[in-house]
């Protein structure tokens, strides 16, 4: 059993110390957002994550889990400290550190005994050396401390899961003990666990995102290419995964990728690539590719209805993915606006993203349920893939809706089945013109 403070529980930290507390450590957490704090001390969480609530409330009861603004609280018995706070997208595409620094700062004027450092947050490649520096500069006196950078693999929506089955565990630090301190850590997770140093550790995290994410913008590609030729990419793409060195994941085209992970990971990457005087062509690929395919719904649409002036379009999901209220570059925010500048009405309706979706879509009229979202609509597009959406009572929709257009933005539906329903259909990649 260890002491560990994660400092900053959003959608990485709350996960990663809950479930640290699940593992049979005391975990503090640490937040400057009062507010925040003052909620998960009441059992209110800051994020929607399936499983999250019931673990945090029963580490709270159990004492194994607690909340704090304060650092000097936080770091007192510590062992650990895990840094975890955003890493938001700065000026051109550059990672904003500025939240690091503040951690960095507060845990060198308020720890008291000797630390490890463990950098949990998606940071660009050197940053593990540069809160070093930080520490170092700001302790009020000298106390030994190490830096480790131990980088996330968490999907939103499966966060919990991926923490306690994780593919691999990623450790860099110019120290053998301290990696190995935090290996002990990861221990009763049974997976491989790669030691590193500290930049070949960042830099495994960077290239792990941006391959996901060309793999994204690589099936997207071919359902362009489908469209113009004929094929079914859904078929290629089960075709393509039998090859071990292929594999079936990640080769779902659609909208394409958004969230806070993958857009502000691919832009860093080149940008660190760029300062260096490289040219991360394939990257900036990936990102042209990616924002193109949001463009696909509003010329399929045209396709389909004609001009959009005073027609109205219900968007199906609003968050970036499933099982998430995240709506950080979410699909659903770019077509919304091009609707509506097109002169459009747009209703909108999400399982779980609406309270994010009124901060977010203010122009949109959100609706309650799939079917009063239907009502009056000249079209319909799949944003979002969430299941309730797979089997819909699609007659009900056909009745309640005033036209009969279908852009299935993730392929969820069978074209002809939709045909025989009079739907008129338009997939990503799915045959001529994705009909
Ligand atoms: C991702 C990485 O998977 C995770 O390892 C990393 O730690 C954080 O970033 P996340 O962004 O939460 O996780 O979700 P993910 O399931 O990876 O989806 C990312 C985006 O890609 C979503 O917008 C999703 O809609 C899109 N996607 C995913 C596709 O368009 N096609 C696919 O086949 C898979």
């Amino acid at each position: 059993m260890k002491n560990i403070c994660v400092v900053g529980v959003g959608y990485v930290g709350l996960v990663t110390g809950t479930c640290f507390a699940d593992l049979g450590n005391r975990i503090t957490g640490v937040d400057i957002v009062e507010e925040r704090i003052a909620n998960l001390n009441k059992g209110i969480l800051p994020i929607y994550e399936p499983g999250l609530e019931e673990m945090v409330k029963r580490n709270v009861n159990a004492g194994r889990l607690k909340f704090t603004t304060s650092y000097a609280e936080g770091l007192k018995d510590a062992d650990f400290v895990f840094i975890a706070v955003g890493t938001p997208e700065g000026v051109d595409g550059e990672a904003d550190l500025q939240y690091v620094r503040q951690a960095a700062i507060a845990t060198a004027e308020a720890m008291t005994k000797p630390l490890i450092v463990v950098n949990k947050s998606t940071v660009p490649v050197g940053t593990g050396d540069w809160v070093a520096d930080i520490i170092r500069q700001s302790q009020p006196s000298p106390i030994p401390f190490s830096v480790v950078s131990c980088p996330e693999f968490l999907r939103e929506g499966s966060a919990i899961v991926d923490f306690m089955n994780p593919h691999r565990t990623v450790l860099g630090s110019l120290e053998a003990d301290a990696a190995d301190k935090v290996a002990q850590l990861h221990l009763p997770l049974r997976a491989p666990i790669v030691v590193t140093d500290l930049r070949t550790a960042e830099m495994i995290k960077y290239a792990s995102n941006a391959f996901l994410a060309t793999k994204i913008s690589f099936i997207n590609e071919i359902a362009n290419i489908c469209e113009a030729l004929g094929a079914d990419v859904k078929e290629v793409a089960a075709g393509m995964g039998y090859d071990g060195r292929i594999g079936k994941q990640f080769l779902d085209a659609g909208l394409g990728y958004g969230g806070s992970c993958f857009p502000k990971d691919v832009k860093a990457l080149a940008h660190m690539a760029s300062v260096q005087g490289k040219h991360p062509q394939l990257l900036q690929a990936v990102m042209d590719i990616n924002g193109d395919q949001r463009k696909l719904v509003v010329n399929k649409l045209r396709e389909l209805l004609g001009e959009l002036d005073d027609k109205v379009v219900g968007l199906l999901g609003l968050a970036f993915k499933p099982n998430t209220d995240d709506m950080r570059d979410a699909p659903s925010l770019e077509i919304a606006r091009a609707l509506q500048i097109a002169g459009a009405r747009v209703k909108g309706y999400d399982p779980v993203a609406m309270t994010m979706a009124g901060r977010m879509l203010p122009n949109v009229q959100l609706v309650d349920d799939p079917y009063e979202l239907a009502e009056g609509c000249d079209a319909l597009v799949v944003i979002t893939e969430w299941n309730e959406f797979k089997n819909l009572d699609m007659e009900r929709i056909k009745a309640s809706m005033r036209g009969s257009a279908v852009v299935d933005g993730r392929n969820l539906y069978d074209a002809a089945q939709m045909g025989q329903l009079g739907f008129r259909y338009r997939g990503i990649g799915r045959g001529y013109n994705g009909k």
